[in-house]
């Protein structure tokens, strides 16, 4: 127990979690307005009979749908800016978010924008860190368990002209009504279970040695990092198990919970610039550093790594903190194995010759998770755990 303790336990959205859950949806969606702009992107849901299935569900609960499909994976801000002024000129009451990350977060930026107008980056940090005093009601459907958007108020978007990505959240961007049906996640690859489970598994890490770590979220990291280090091989190799979908989808919104009680660390600052500017999967840029990342500052959380690694297996034999926290390391190893995406910097394409300048970027764009972060890291330590990394 620390000895000082002092936190605040925000989160407005009602979570609708189980199998089946998402034929719910039109009648939960009921009060909130007679049309929905439904945000996915260009293939998967349409491919899967989802889109479908969710269009047909809202118009039994008398509520139209317009459909925006132009998202793709790390998504852009123009592509918001066009969301919204559809939103607006269809006169849309709710933005449903369908599919992973990017849909998602997009609905909740084209909720923003076309509610508080004038354009998406403004929002950003980096171009001018508006804030909004309103947004269109937001509802969650995601198909992947990873993000943990369904349960925290972030979206991560990307300036094409400037290669920034950048993470914005405010109180008018929880969503109101998220929707968790691990059945609509059987049809996720191999490859995605993977990227996305292991993006949960760092929200989840990365909140628990968080400086700002609190109780609520340190006992839903402990359980986030348990299922997925057990649940994860088998959904890969088995992606019909829904058992192993639904510990994952759990696993997934109980580390969004974590995202917003307590916070990602450094981890994610240095990932984002790798994927605005390679394109990479962002579970994929999370697994590269990740090791690197926790070994590095391994030395001031060593208690908590420790922790980790009991977590994730290690033998009950040994006691020692040193010993254990080192073990932390090779667990993750382990487990990003066990999944094929225990991946270096230069498999992903990324170029030697780049490391200082994305090291930069992720101090400028993403230097709140640094501070957050044990160990009091400067722009050179991030350069030398993407060195580690390579
Ligand atoms: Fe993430």
């Amino acid at each position: 127990m620390d000895k000082t303790m002092n936190f605040e336990y925000f989160l407005p959205t009602r979570i609708v979690f189980g199998v089946g859950t998402v034929n719910k949806v039109g009648k939960l969606a009921r009060n909130l307005g007679k049309k929905a702009m439904i945000v996915t992107g260009r293939s998967s849901a349409k491919k899967t009979g989802l889109l479908d299935e969710v269009i047909s569900i809202l118009e039994k609960s008398g509520i139209e749908s317009v459909v925006f499909d132009d998202i793709v994976p790390n998504p852009l801000s123009s592509t918001v800016d066009k969301g919204a002024e559809i939103a607006n000129r269809e006169k849309c009451d709710m933005v449903i978010g369908l599919g992973g990350g990017s849909p998602i977060d997009s609905a909740k930026l084209i909720a923003v924008v076309a509610k508080d107008g004038g354009r998406c980056w403004e929002y950003t940090g980096s171009g001018g860190g508006r804030v909004p005093k309103a947004a269109l009601p937001i509802i969650a459907i995601p198909t992947t368990h990873g993000t943990g958007t369904e349960s925290d108020p972030f979206a991560v978007v990307t300036n094409s002209e400037t290669n920034e990505k950048i993470g914005v959240g405010f109180d008018q961007t929880f969503p109101v009504i998220s929707v968790v049906d691990p059945e609509v996640m059987k049809t996720l690859p191999p490859y995605q279970t993977a990227a996305t489970g292991m993006d949960a598994f760092y929200h989840a890490i990365e909140s628990y040695i968080n400086t700002n770590h609190q109780p609520t979220s340190d006992l839903l990291a402990m359980e986030a990092m348990a299922l997925i280090n057990h649940y994860l091989p088998i959904a890969y190799t088995d992606g019909n198990n829904i058992e192993a979908r639904t510990a994952l989808a759990w696993a997934s919104t109980a580390a969004g919970i974590c995202e917003t009680l307590s916070g990602c660390i450094a981890n994610h600052s240095l990932e984002h610039p790798i994927s605005a500017h390679y394109d990479a999967t962002h579970g994929a840029g999370l697994c590269a550093t990740g090791p690197a990342f926790f070994d590095y500052i391994r030395p001031h959380t060593k208690e908590r790594l420790a922790r980790v690694a009991q977590i994730m297996g290690a033998p009950e034999s040994v006691i020692d903190i040193n010993r254990l926290s080192e073990m932390s390391i090779e667990l993750i190893h382990r487990l990003q194995k066990s999944v094929e995406i225990d991946i270096t910097l230069k498999e992903l394409g990324v170029e030697r010759s780049m490391l200082g300048r994305l090291a930069e970027d992720a101090m400028r764009t993403m230097g709140g998770l640094v501070e957050v972060t044990p160990g009091d890291l400067k722009t050179e330590d991030l350069k030398k755990i993407l060195e580690m990394s390579y």
